[in-house]
């Protein structure tokens, strides 16, 4: 008890924090605290934007853990490394390529660019410029290795007597109409591994055709690099005993304008970007390190550092009992690592709200399957921290929205966070849960656990009196199998809503792609004794799972699922992606009057 106080005066007096309960043990009190995560600070003088970013920890004396705290150890005695953020700038410059000094000049082309007239000579007027600095070099070399500005191709000359050391050609694929935000990103990408694979200090990157951009597409142009730049050149270090160094320090944007809207969309870019780290970072951490209460805490974090917009409450086991959500618990049974529910309330800080939203978020910190335990190669379970991908999603926006403060609009931010284990205390294949709305469930697989935690979640969002609601969780295989790895699948019964996500999702740069609701496969979801069961076979398993969550959501509030069990994590990378970040921020901003 006398612990449970000292956490919420520590709590209340930086925040707004509610915690409604004094139930916690001593251990809320001794437990570590929080995932440490890199944060921006952003700044803006004389055009030059400054962030505290990536890594530079060479020593091994790192700082593990906030020592103020009594550390209970977790187990594994894992506890993630505090990574000093490290600094680079971007500056927007109003200069001529030949005159800029640096390490890296990096010029974004597209194959129209690249075309050559019959002495073998560029015909854009940037590259033919640039080529005669170079006495030919640049035309040369592109032929002999044969680039032609397909997307995804690179090439690098070094240099020696020139003010810059280096100039890269990277690819944009065919012309540059509307948006191209990936292939723009991906410029930022192959800028940021070209410094770090050349220990670059400065670099600047320009397009070959900047001059036929409107104003509003050098914005979106310039926002597009800084992410790809941003995010490729973020490593998550925390768990390693080591990590390299990063020497950037600045990137200069050539040829895409100046001034301070620029510079907004830049800081928003920035904030965009610190809500996605937050989110690889939660998806990454491993399962013995982020459980129910440290997710729950990362919200608390999140919502004290931006008091002035947020408010938060953290239900526990028995607050979750008194408002009757048996679906949660029931999947929360088995864990000795207790359930958190989260919510946090932004409200923005003058003027009248004129709608209100809700993300609500699968939370499964690990994902055994439970009794239908995870078996056989393929079944991923041990990549099942993931399952709580959702949630990253809604806690990374939630960030990035603490700090952008739209307008108008009142968001819930909503996880009903857990474990899915076995014990003596779990759920039974056959056992059947009744939710907070009433409805009684049969389980017929106690692996079909995400729907069961996010009905209980999305009866709570719906007595928010929310107008509108997006879920996002990475619910089922099946949308895997029907998408792949890399579009998630979407479910509404509107279409409105469904037109407002996907225009989010295109202008964040990330893939969605809607999915039927048919009614009739219903049908495979009765039981005979309860008034559904919570799988209704292989088939269609996408649909029949959004069918599942709609039972939960009031007629009144506009919904739309969004199933991410794909895009979450990426295999290659062997990481998080922060998938839904960028898309959920610019669906509420949209939302917003500002
Ligand atoms: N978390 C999984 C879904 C999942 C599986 C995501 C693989 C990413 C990769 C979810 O809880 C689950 O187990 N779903 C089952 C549903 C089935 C029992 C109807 C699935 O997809 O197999
Ligand atoms: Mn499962
Ligand atoms: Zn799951």
């Amino acid at each position: 008890m006398a612990a449970h106080i000292r956490l919420a005066a520590a709590s209340s007096s930086s925040s707004s924090i509610t915690l409604l309960s004094s139930s916690s043990s001593s251990t809320i009190f001794t437990k570590i605290k929080s995932i440490p995560h890199l944060g921006f600070s952003f700044s803006v003088t004389n055009s030059t934007f400054f962030h505290p970013f990536s890594v530079t920890n060479s020593t091994k004396t790192w700082k593990r853990m906030n020592h103020t705290l009594i550390a209970k150890a977790s187990l594994g005695l894992t506890y993630p490394a505090v990574i000093e953020p490290h600094k680079f700038s971007f500056a927007a410059k109003d200069i001529d390529l030949a005159e800029w000094k640096g390490d890296i000049l990096a010029v974004g082309v597209t194959e129209k660019d690249m075309i050559k007239d019959e002495n073998l000579k560029f015909q854009n007027s940037v590259l033919k410029k640039l080529d005669l600095h170079l006495n030919g070099l640049l035309s040369e070399v592109s032929a002999e290795e044969d680039f032609t500005g397909k997307a995804g191709q690179s090439t690098i000359l070094r240099l020696s007597g020139l003010g810059t050391k280096r100039v890269s050609l990277v690819g944009l694929g065919k012309g540059l109409t509307g948006s191209s935000t990936s292939a723009y990103r991906s410029l930022g990408e192959s800028v940021a591994s070209a410094a770090k694979a050349s220990q670059a200090n400065n670099v600047a990157v320009t397009l070959a055709s900047t001059q036929e951009l409107t104003p509003e597409l050098k914005l979106a142009t310039a926002s597009s690099i800084a992410t790809g730049a941003l995010l490729g050149t973020y490593e998550d270090n925390r768990f390693k005993s080591e990590s390299k160094k990063l020497a950037l320090k600045s990137i200069d944007f050539l040829g895409l304008g100046t001034g301070p809207e620029l510079e907004k969309k830049l800081k928003y870019t920035e904030d965009v970007c610190a809500g996605v780290i937050l989110g690889k970072e939660l998806v990454n951490a491993p399962p013995n390190v982020l459980t129910p209460e440290v997710l729950a805490e990362e919200a608390e974090k999140i919502a004290s550092t931006h008091s002035d917009v947020f408010t938060t409450t953290i239900l526990d086991t028995e607050q979750c009992k008194e408002l009757k959500m048996g679906s949660y618990l029931g999947v929360a049974a088995a864990s000795t690592n207790p359930p958190k529910f989260i919510h946090l309330c932004y409200k923005p800080p003058t003027g009248a709200v004129k709608t209100k939203l809700a993300l609500v978020g699968k939370g499964l910190t690990f994902d055994s399957g439970g009794y239908n335990i995870k078996t056989g190669p393929g079944c991923l379970i041990e990549l099942m921290k993931f399952d709580m991908g959702g949630s990253a999603a809604v806690l990374g926006a939630a960030k990035a929205l603490g700090q952008i403060k739209p307008a108008g609009v009142e968001v819930h931010f909503i996880v009903a966070a857990c474990e899915n284990m076995i014990s003596g205390t779990a759920m039974r294949p056959g056992d059947i849960l009744t939710a907070s709305n009433g409805k009684t469930i049969e389980v017929n697989n106690t692996d079909a656990e995400g729907r069961l935690t996010l009905a209980d979640a999305l009866v709570y969002a719906c007595n928010q009196g929310v107008d509108k609601i997006v879920d996002l969780a990475t619910l089922t295989g099946a949308c895997i199998v029907a998408l792949g790895p890399s579009i998630a699948g979407i479910f509404t019964p509107s279409d409105s809503l469904a037109k407002e996500v996907v225009a989010a999702s295109e202008v964040a740069g990330e893939k969605l792609w809607r999915l039927p609701m048919e009614e009739s496969y219903w049908e495979s979801m009765k039981s005979g004794v309860a008034d559904m069961v919570n799988t209704g076979g292989r088939q269609g398993g996408s649909i029949t799972a959004a069918l599942f969550l709609k039972q939960f959501v009031d007629e009144k509030v506009e919904w739309l699922h969004i199933d991410m069990a794909g895009p979450v994590w990426n295999d290659k990378k062997k990481a998080a992606t922060g998938f839904a970040v960028p898309t959920l921020v610019e669906w509420v901003v949209a939302n917003s009057s500002s």
